[in-house]
């Protein structure tokens, strides 16, 4: 199977840190109610005329400048969100006009959740080519925009944020497997034209879906692959709650050093987390080329998938 590897990884956030005291003078809320039940100590909002597209350019362009590849050389620019600014144009096309980007380049949005950054690292694989041999894959989300801040169930767990990868064609190792299981009530927002365009959920029926989906995506992308869990470098999950990771770690009898957390400091920035995860591995210094990792996630409509792709390919060199 093609594979693709990841060159880079950036990160890009709003002005505006909110911690859970902060989140405590808008609701009947309390520090120790989000930290022990979520993980979550403080997230980023969007704030004035800060947009979701803005985060987006700012991470691709960053990850484009780490990557050092000349980005006529995109076959795509694809953004995963389900908070777009528009309906059209979309996130990507307003990436695509930020950063200058050719008009041969396929620039589109993608719609899967939380899920929606494995999904369009699946989808980028089937379109890089020898000639256009790299894509821009980008999570962006600005939920503050989806958020009801009187609703104290929901307004704790979320965050804005924007993580930027650039993917090269490889035959470095790569699996995925990925489903949807048409879930209409758990995690709804709706859209355009309604008068309350708001996230709603139902928070244990979303965890019992988590922790039974979780181990079985990372299982099913171990099988595909041929791999077991000690070959994998890192798992990189959808950071929605730590009780969630946690629950997965054991069940799985994993080792928790090799699942990467974030989610303390942004909370849950949907199909944004994996890739602001993937820059924060990479600011670390914990990604060394040849790494294998496998990324998570699951999220409304009850989608959910699994990668594993390489961090860089042996011996290939960047322009820093
Ligand atoms: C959201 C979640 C943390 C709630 O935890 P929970 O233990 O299920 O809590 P419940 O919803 O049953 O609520 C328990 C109590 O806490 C209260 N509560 C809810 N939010 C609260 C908050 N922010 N602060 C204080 N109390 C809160 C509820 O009103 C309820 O009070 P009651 O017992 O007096 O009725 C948990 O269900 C969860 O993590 N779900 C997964 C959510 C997720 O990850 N979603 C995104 C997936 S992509």
């Amino acid at each position: 199977m093609n594979g693709i590897t990841i060159l880079s990884a950036a990160a890009a956030l709003p002005a505006r840190r909110m911690t859970n005291d902060d989140m405590a003078a808008i609701v009947d809320t309390s520090d120790e109610w989000i930290s022990t039940r979520t993980g979550i100590r403080q997230r980023y909002f969007c704030a004035g005329e800060e947009t979701v597209w803005q985060l987006a350019a700012r991470a691709a362009r960053r990850a484009l400048d780490e990557a050092g590849i000349d980005p006529a050389r995109l076959a795509a620019c694809v953004v995963a969100t389900m908070s777009p600014a528009y309906a059209t144009p979309s996130t990507a096309c307003l990436v695509q006009r930020e950063l200058g980007l050719e008009e041969s380049i396929l620039c589109f949005d993608l719609n899967a959740a939380c899920s929606g950054f494995v999904f369009a690292l699946e989808t980028v694989r089937g379109l890089v080519t020898d000639e256009k041999p790299y894509a821009l894959v980008i999570g962006a989300e600005a939920l503050s925009h989806i958020t009801d801040f009187s609703d104290r169930s929901t307004c704790v767990l979320f965050g804005d944020g924007a993580g930027a990868v650039v993917v090269a064609k490889s035959g470095a190792p790569f699996a995925c497997v990925h489903g949807a299981r048409g879930n209409s009530e758990a995690l709804v927002c709706p859209a355009f034209g309604s008068e309350k365009q708001y996230l709603g959920m139902d928070g244990r029926a979303v965890f019992r879906f988590a922790v039974d989906i979780l181990p079985r995506c990372i299982g099913g992308v171990l099988d595909k692959s041929g791999l077991a869990m000690e070959d994998i470098d890192y798992f990189v999950c959808h950071q929605a709650n730590r009780r969630i990771l946690d629950h997965v770690v054991k069940s799985m009898k994993a080792d928790p050093a090799k699942f990467y957390m974030n989610l303390a400091r942004y909370g849950n920035t949907s199909a944004a987390s994996i890739p602001l995860a993937l820059a924060d591995m990479h600011t670390e210094g914990l990604l060394r080329p040849g790494m294998r990792l496998v990324c998570a996630g699951f999220g409304g409509g009850f989608t959910w998938g699994g990668v594993l792709v390489c961090w860089r390919e042996k011996g290939e060199h960047l322009c820093d």
